[in-house]
């Protein structure tokens, strides 16, 4: 019986860049790691036993943890509420060569991955997700189920609200103390975009600048 057992939920490709991240996190403890998801996926992946939800939740490890690698914020956030009523905890990940400054307050369940940058005075929500190489800068507020594709890069002075998506590669331009720039709730931001002035509740922006994004119509 394991001590400790934690579960990467979501064996999808992010899944498996998580594993390795907790596995160093966790390399002087007796932790066991798993893949717990439900779908149709392999009983083993990359050397990891994949369990079912179920699965996971009989087995009798001493204590057990889960990490949400799921990057659809709506189905992170179900499954957090799921496994909290289940009474297993969360854990956070965090790279080894993440940067923290001063004054950094992070909610619970979030990852951050390699190379992500939080620099000072900066307020994140719980089960954020910082892709590979972003960064968040200074006197910024990030909500809940926040998800940051890679080389994401948020400026000074953002507020970007509850489950919004920002595509890799996007850059948003620093508000001001008095003004700061805001990205609305389960907003988008497309790849690639470089977003000047705020984004409204519920659209998606793309470009340089970055403007409503309305697919052609076929
Ligand atoms: C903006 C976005 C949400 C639109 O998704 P979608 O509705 O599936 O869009 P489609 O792929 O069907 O593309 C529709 C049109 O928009 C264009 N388009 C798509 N994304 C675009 C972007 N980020 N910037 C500019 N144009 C874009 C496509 O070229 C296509 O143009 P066309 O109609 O002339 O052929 C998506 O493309 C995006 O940028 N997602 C983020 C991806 C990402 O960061 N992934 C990281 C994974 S870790």
């Amino acid at each position: 019986m394991a001590d400790v057992l934690v579960g990467i939920y979501g064996a999808s490709g992010f899944g498996r860049e998580v594993l390795p991240l907790v596995r160093e996190q966790l390399k002087t403890t007796s932790a066991e790691l798993v893949f717990v998801d439900d779908g149709d996926v392999p009983k083993v992946l990359n050397g990891y036993p994949v369990l079912r939800y179920d699965e996971f939740l009989e087995s009798d490890a001493g204590e057990k943890k889960l990490v949400f690698a799921i990057a659809n914020s709506a189905i992170r956030e179900k499954l957090a509420a799921k496994c909290t009523k289940d009474g297993i905890r969360s854990l956070s990940v965090r790279a080894d060569n993440t940067v923290i400054l001063d004054e950094v307050d992070v909610g619970e369940g979030v990852i951050l991955c390699h190379f992500t940058q939080l620099t000072s005075n900066i307020r994140i929500g719980k089960y954020f997700h910082a892709n590979i190489y972003s960064y968040v800068a200074h006197d910024c507020v990030i909500g809940d189920y926040v998800t940051f594709a890679p080389s994401v890069r948020c400026n000074g002075n953002v507020v970007i609200e509850d489950h919004a998506y920002i595509g890799a590669g996007a850059v948003i331009k620093q508000g001001t103390p008095e003004k700061p720039l805001v990205i609305g709730k389960s907003a988008v931001v497309g790849m690639g975009a470089v977003v000047t002035k705020d984004v409204p509740p519920g659209v998606t922006v793309v470009g340089n600048p970055a403007k409503v994004f309305e697919p052609r119509k076929r």
